[in-house]
């Protein structure tokens, strides 16, 4: 697919996500000479910036990202792409201006609008937008990109996708996960569908259980309010490891196009089994990290961050246990988990088989005590690893574990980031890797009955110490004695 020239216009271009993902994106794919000629960005924001400001910002937040180092011709072109619109996005006078400066004839006539704001803010900005029709496609298309988290609960996301359906169709709505733009997530699929010896065993007949973790060493920084009002739960689960969950357990789509993906990705969803609120204690684990170290530095524990009340018990480690009730997974546990101020950062999706029948070797002196497990390691190790049972060397029957190593990158290969991917692919129109609302929709009603047991809960949460794996406790929810949270793809690192 090629992409038109575009305009893409970013509200909130001086936050947080544009500083550190959007315009180091932006940059790169210009260094990679994949932003079409005379493709412009327009930023929206509320400082008094001429158009050199915003250039020289632009330059820091590129500096404070780039791998090695600017490249000034590079820079110069994409600078000149660069203008700033001045304004408040709560006012109507910044939507007339700007329709006024798109009409100009100084910007291409395609339209992508970045809503890289507070979730609060979509509404409005939408309405706006559209009461000057800005999304007006009678000279070219306007699409619209939409952040995470889409609604806080099932009840607001649907508020929101009703107001959405006033000013927009689906086809013009990029509603983005991030974790679908990074290379290791999306070759899930492919050593899923592109290697015919994984199909017959990919299923509850040989697979024991499946587990998917991310873990993060960074705390909540400076985004308090955001976090207290969230949560683990909602921050990471309910959109990236859920998102996961579905690529590892679809079953193979009848093209990659974005709909026959996403018809595939919603049936799982659709095909988990509720959890009723009586049954959420065996089923989700929180808790909150305390103060703790960090690669050896002394950090605070949550409540001491800055904007969180002192009694909060908002969740900062989540874990959840899920089942999917279909032919091919019933009965086969798939157990999530994520937390903040872990020992390391790390996402990983194990895979563990069932053991063999070892009738066979009785006698032997092989005692097979580890199960395969196939891991699939999202970062920052970008591998496959699968974990066999061999023959040690020697005049007896010993076995110890080996593996077999696919790395995803060759050491002259370079990474990209997965914002990188996706802003390309709104420019082309390719939806694949974004979120129909069905998947946000199914994705909330799952851990609903969750987040309102909680939220009356709040006389107690479990703590675990900063740096740590989070609290033992949370095996409660295995379902066999067996089954332990597989943390790495290194085993002894567990
Ligand atoms: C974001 C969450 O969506 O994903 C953050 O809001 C989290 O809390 C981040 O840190 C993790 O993304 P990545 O790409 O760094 O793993």
């Amino acid at each position: 697919m090629s992409a038109d020239p575009c305009t893409y216009v970013i509200f909130g271009a001086t936050g947080n996500l544009s500083r550190t993902k959007l315009m180091p994106a932006l940059y790169y794919l210009d260094a990679q000479q994949r932003l079409p000629e005379g493709t412009r960005i327009l930023a929206v924001g509320r400082r008094p910036w001429d158009q050199s400001q915003w250039q020289s910002e632009a330059r820091s937040m590129i500096q404070a990202k780039a791998r090695e180092g600017i490249d000034e011709t590079v820079f110069q072109r994409f600078s000149a792409r660069l203008y700033f619109h001045q304004g408040d996005i709560e006012q109507e006078a910044c939507y007339a201006e700007l329709a006024a400066a798109l009409e100009s004839g100084q910007f291409p006539r395609n339209v992508a609008f970045y809503l890289a704001v507070s979730p609060s803010d979509f509404g409005p900005v939408m309405e706006l937008l559209s009461r000057h029709r800005l999304f007006d496609e009678e000279y070219g298309w306007r699409r619209v990109i939409i952040e995470k988290p889409f609604g806080y609960d099932l009840d607001s996301a649907q508020s929101l996708q009703k107001r959405i359906n006033h000013y927009l169709s689906e086809e013009q709505v990029y509603r983005i996960d991030h974790y679908l733009g990074k290379g290791t997530v999306q070759n899930v699929l492919v050593f899923r569908f592109a290697n015919v010896l994984l199909e017959p065993l990919w299923n509850r007949n040989y697979i024991d259980h499946v587990q998917i973790t991310h873990a993060e060493e960074i705390g909540i920084g400076s985004r308090g309010d955001y976090y207290d009002a969230a949560g683990a739960m909602r921050d990471m689960i309910q959109s990236h490891l859920l998102q996961l969950l579905t690529l590892v357990a679809m079953e193979p789509p009848a093209t990659m196009e974005a709909e026959a993906l996403r018809d595939e990705k919603v049936k799982v969803l659709k095909s988990i089994r509720p959890i009723p609120k009586e049954a959420v204690h065996a089923h989700a684990f929180r808790a909150q990290y305390a103060k703790g170290s960090i690669n050896g530095e002394k950090v605070a524990g949550y409540l001491q961050e800055e904007h969180i009340p002192s009694d909060s018990v908002t969740e900062t480690f989540a874990a959840m246990k899920l089942y999917i009730d279909n032919w091919r997974w019933r009965g086969v546990p798939f157990y999530l988990r994520t937390g903040k101020r872990m020992a390391r950062s790390q996402s990983v999706i194990s895979i563990c088989f069932r053991h063999p029948p070892l009738q066979f070797f009785r006698g032997t002196g092989v005692s097979c005590k580890n199960p395969n497990w196939i891991l699939l390691g999202i970062q920052p190790e970008e591998r496959i690893r699968i974990e066999m049972t061999v023959k040690e060397p020697g005049l007896e029957m010993h076995t110890r574990m080996s593996t077999l190593d696919a790395g995803f990158r060759q050491a002259h290969e370079t990474s990209h980031d997965a914002y990188e991917d996706l802003l390309l692919d709104v420019l082309i129109g390719d939806r694949s890797l974004f979120l129909r609302f069905d998947e946000v929709e199914y994705a909330w009603r799952i851990i609903d009955p969750i987040l309102q047991t909680w939220a009356i809960e709040r006389e107690y949460i479990a703590t675990y110490p900063a740096g740590s794996w989070g609290p033992a406790e949370s095996r409660r929810l295995f379902d066999k004695e067996s089954q332990f949270w597989r943390s790495s793809l290194t085993p002894e690192c567990n």
